[in-house]
């Protein structure tokens, strides 16, 4: 191919495949009306000086008037802002029609609720072909909402997803709906007994999504219907009881990051599991008062890898609460929960049982718990609807 022209839909085609964010250029006119263009091609050049690019075509009449101004800001457009991407692809002379927007620090057009504003001075402008290769020397900026942003994908708009949390899938929940129904009546009974609330998880790819979930008396339910928890160490284990080794590789390797320890008490945490038949934590104010919610934050938002990494932080500083114990029949517990698998006719677990919310009790009465528990379990693997694997 060197040497020779590549066809333009070829061109386009194969660059379609590489994504890009997408962002508002803005200025002003010499009457003070907005002018601007979207662009994909937006992209940080140096920290020394602190310099940003873009490409606007060399026939924009928006860049001809941004490029007299001498300044520009840009918007980072959110994942929930593909509208306002629509209507900033209007026609040059009508494009902010009906729009909101602020002047930023240096009087540029700022959009409301994007992800970060950037304020520039144009610093260069080279020709590269049909364009200009443009370069902005920042004067200040400021992240307004630190939200997933919108991406330009193959001509069409979306979000960021990271890699473990893909989207469930509804046939898997309607079945898991399904099987725990069979089994409401006795998560009823030990829910009264326990003092506690009882939720029904299924595995939903690599992630427990609530699927039912019930309450003692007096006992508020923490749980949203629905909510997802990634099943990244140290959560998960029961599911992991019957898998692989090449699965519980797969498991380990989402917490890589968070660092040696806490791997090796997930892998002390599943053995204790698998020994046991169910799996417990005695830590209600690490585990599940800060931990569970942060993760179940997870399902709800959407999370970015900022947050990722800032739960993967809160881990690190938990990790002690989270090594496994043997219960001594006459200490008292606080904050005990309690976790077992229903197995489908492989072994392998599809759906789990938690019991949480427990008021202070005895090792021995928690034992007895976990044994109500197992029992449900058994009850719900009777049914025929468990799930494959
Ligand atoms: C997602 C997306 C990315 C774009 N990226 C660029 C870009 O990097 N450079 C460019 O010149 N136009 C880009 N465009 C097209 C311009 O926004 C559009 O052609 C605009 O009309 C150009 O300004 P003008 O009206 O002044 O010519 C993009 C459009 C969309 C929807």
């Amino acid at each position: 191919m060197s040497g020779r022209a590549v066809d333009s839909a070829a061109f386009r085609q194969a660059l379609g495949h590489h994504p890009t964010g997408v962002a508002l250029v803005a200025s002003t006119d010499e009457d003070g009306d907005p002018v601007g263009l979207i662009v994909g091609t937006f992209t940080s050049v140096s920290l020394d000086p602190p310099l940003v690019g873009f490409l606007p075509a060399r026939d924009s009449s928006s860049f001809a008037a941004i490029r007299k101004s001498g300044r520009f800001t840009v918007s980072i457009l959110a994942h929930d802002q593909e509208h306002l991407c629509r209507a900033l692809s209007r026609p040059a002379d009508r494009r902010f029609e009906g729009l909101e927007w602020s002047p930023s620090g240096n009087g540029s057009p700022v959009l409301p609720d994007v992800v970060c504003s950037i304020d520039c001075s144009l610093e260069s402008c080279t020709p590269a072909g049909d364009h200009y290769f443009v370069t902005g020397f920042v004067e200040s900026l400021e992240i307004r909402r630190p939200v997933a942003p919108l991406l330009f994908f193959q001509g069409g708009f979306g979000g960021f997803v990271p890699g473990s949390f893909v989207a469930p899938s509804d046939a898997i929940v309607a079945e898991s709906v399904r099987t725990v129904q069979h089994i409401r009546d006795g998560m009823q009974r030990l829910a009264h007994a326990a003092h506690g609330e009882v939720t029904a998880y299924a595995r939903v790819n690599d992630h427990a999504v609530a699927v039912a979930t019930v309450a003692g008396p007096n006992v508020p339910t923490s749980t949203i219907l629905g909510s997802k928890l990634p099943l990244t160490p140290p959560f998960g284990e029961v599911f992991l009881i019957g898998a692989p080794e090449a699965e519980v590789e797969q498991w380990t390797d989402r917490a890589r990051t968070a660092g040696e320890e806490l791997l090796s008490i997930s892998r002390a945490r599943l053995e204790h599991a698998r020994t046991h038949g169910w799996a417990g934590s005695y830590a209600g104010d690490t585990r599940d008062g800060l931990l569970f919610p942060a993760l179940t934050e997870y399902g709800v938002a959407g999370v970015t890898p900022a947050e990722q990494r800032e739960i993967q932080a809160m881990l690190r500083v938990a990790v002690e609460d989270l090594r496994p114990v043997d219960l001594e029949p006459e200490r008292q517990y606080e904050g005990a929960s309690l976790v077992a698998p229903i197995r489908n006719g492989h072994g392998r677990c599809a759906l789990m049982l938690r019991l949480c919310q427990l008021p202070p009790a005895s090792g021995s009465r928690i034992e007895a718990l976990a044994a109500e528990l197992c029992r449900l379990t058994r009850e719900a693997e009777a049914q025929e609807s468990v799930l494959q694997p």
